[in-house]
């Protein structure tokens, strides 16, 4: 379902030109999208959220609402991601990973504060994103860490809670375009070089 409307809605749902947008999803209305996206089967993305150029969302992910994605970002498949999370661009999340809004949930009422990534993360699978937590750039997580504290930019980080240690040589180029931005999926029969142009 696209552009599912809510009480109060604004503006219809936008996506740009040459999307693929599988079975079961759901996409409301006031919502921004560019080119070349591409989803799973059952994302769920909900209102205010604005996503860039050549972004992936694999099946069964969830974005809340009130969320921004920069260009270039692969979501891989049941991500939980809640409102007031910021994503920069060319950056992967893991399988799995869940980013937290709320330290003290229905104990505070502190306005909720999502998680900052900057451009050229890369979070390993079944990671969780403390609240406010602000993830540098060119940072590297580990599988199934906890990441409970801002991370400098240029770190590895992993472990529960995650140690910060720094980024190998072999992980310090950042996040490759070639594999980040063409628009083609294990199962599909497409290519895509115009991501290179
Ligand atoms: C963090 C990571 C990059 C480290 O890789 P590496 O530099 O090759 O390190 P090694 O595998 O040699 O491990 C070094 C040490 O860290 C530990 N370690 C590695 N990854 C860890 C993790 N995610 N959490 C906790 N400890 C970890 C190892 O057990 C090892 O400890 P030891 O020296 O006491 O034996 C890698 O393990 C990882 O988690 N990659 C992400 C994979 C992923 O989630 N992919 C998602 C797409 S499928």
């Amino acid at each position: 379902m696209l552009g599912y409307r809510y009480p109060g809605d604004s503006c219809p749902l936008r996506i740009g030109s040459h999307a693929i947008i599988r079975a079961g999803t759901v996409i409301y209305a006031d919502t921004t999208i560019g080119h070349r996206f591409q989803c799973g089967h059952h994302a769920l993305i909900r209102a205010e959220v604005t996503i860039g150029d050549r972004c992936v969302v694999h099946h069964k992910c969830t974005l809340e609402g009130r969320i921004g994605v920069g260009d270039g970002v692969k979501i891989m498949a049941h991500v939980y991601i809640p409102s007031g999370t910021l994503i920069g661009s060319m950056v992967f999340i893991g399988p799995g990973t869940t980013f937290l809004n709320d330290k003290y949930p229905m104990r505070q009422a502190a306005p909720v504060q999502g998680p900052r990534i900057e451009d050229h993360v890369t979070i390993g699978g079944g990671a969780t994103i403390c609240p406010g937590v602000t993830v540098g750039r060119n940072v590297f997580i580990g599988a199934g860490s906890l990441v409970n504290k801002d991370v400098p930019p240029d770190t590895l980080a992993y472990g529960v809670p995650a140690r910060h240690y720094p980024l190998p040589d072999s992980l310090s180029r950042g996040n490759l375009p070639e594999l980040l931005l063409p628009q083609t999926d294990l199962w599909g029969s497409q290519s895509d070089d115009s991501w290179n142009k």
